[in-house]
């Protein structure tokens, strides 16, 4: 397949990566089949797609982009209940809760139900793509696509390739990112490959001084802003990425090298444990709202 082939994109998973994931491709004008468990998170996430902080509308409000546009935009994703509904998509971008057991049951379902020649690429963070495409027979045309939060807006997309992904499905995923405006990067399959490797640590690291008192919430946040120009915090940043997201990243980044500095803190299990999942629908608030720190 080449990528003027591709018509159709399947996105399975509709929350925070999903919805941006479905966006980008819809306004690069592929029609998009956008899956998940229920009807009203598929609500909410093309409310978002529509009207969220990185929505359409907010291109209007900037003169970007014009009514029609948006409406034209919005009537190429078709929300869906059912992976069958992607037997027809050509690059299937699997985007759905950061747990092995539950993308390889679904890796292993759309192995059946899409054309032989689609390709299924993975959003996961950091669970090896050579693990999930144990789940597949078509290991040649499975790879590793990691877009970046919030998705319409980061350029990165860290591409990784399996053991047996193909020189076609990596070359065929480098010119799709590019052509959805993105930036493609090879990166190694490892856990966390590089992106998630790298910031876990200090994300990690950064709760651990907080617990031990070498820092409040907002001081490391602002500390990190100030010296050394990042454009959040740590914690700003938790809570953009999901906390129960990076709860299961780091228990699996300390599962699979048992590198202590990866473990998950228990103030972080302590937040998700309580409803406490940063800014996604459904949370009860942050770091920052658990703390009752004002911003
Ligand atoms: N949040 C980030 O900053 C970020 C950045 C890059 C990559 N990722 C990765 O993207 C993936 C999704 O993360 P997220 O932050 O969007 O999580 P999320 O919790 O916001 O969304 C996950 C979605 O998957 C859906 N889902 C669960 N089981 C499903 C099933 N059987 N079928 C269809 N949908 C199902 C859930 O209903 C939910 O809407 C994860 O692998 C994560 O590691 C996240």
């Amino acid at each position: 397949m080449r990528v003027e082939d591709i018509r159709v994109i399947g996105v399975v998973g509709a929350g925070v990566m999903g919805h941006g994931i479905a966006q980008v491709a819809a306004r690069t004008g592929y029609e998009v089949i956008m899956v998940d468990v229920s009807e009203e998170v598929l609500k909410k996430a093309m409310e978002l797609i529509e009207s969220g902080p990185f929505g359409l509308r907010r291109l209007v409000e900037k003169g970007k982009m014009s009514e029609d546009e948006v409406k034209a935009i919005m009537s190429k994703i078709k929300p869906s209940t059912s992976l069958k509904d992607l037997k027809d998509a050509d690059f299937v971008i699997e985007a759905v809760t950061e747990k092995a057991d539950l993308k390889k049951r679904i890796f292993a379902e759309l192995d059946k139900i899409c054309k032989p020649e689609t390709i299924l690429a993975s959003n996961t963070s950091a669970i090896m793509i050579s693990d999930l495409a144990t789940a597949v027979e078509r290991k040649d045309r499975f790879i590793g696509m990691h877009w970046f939060n919030p998705a319409p807006v980061m350029k990165l997309i860290e591409v990784v390739r399996g053991a047996l992904t193909s020189d076609e499905t990596f070359n065929l995923t480098v010119e799709l990112s590019k052509k959805m405006g993105k930036i493609p990067i090879e990166a190694g399959d490892g856990p966390g490959f590089f992106t998630t490797r790298f910031i876990n640590s200090w994300l990690v690291e950064a709760i651990r001084l907080f617990e031990i008192g070498i820092g409040g919430i907002k001081e490391i946040d602002e500390m990190c802003k100030l010296a050394f120009g990042f454009p959040m915090g740590p914690f700003e940043l938790m809570d953009l990425i999901g906390l129960d997201t990076m709860l299961h990243i780091a228990e699996y980044m300390y599962e699979e090298t048992k590198e202590k500095h990866y473990a998950p803190p228990n103030t972080l299990k302590k937040l998700v444990l309580s409803g406490y999942l940063g800014k996604k629908p459904g949370s009860r608030g942050g770091w920052y709202d658990f703390y009752g720190i004002e911003k």
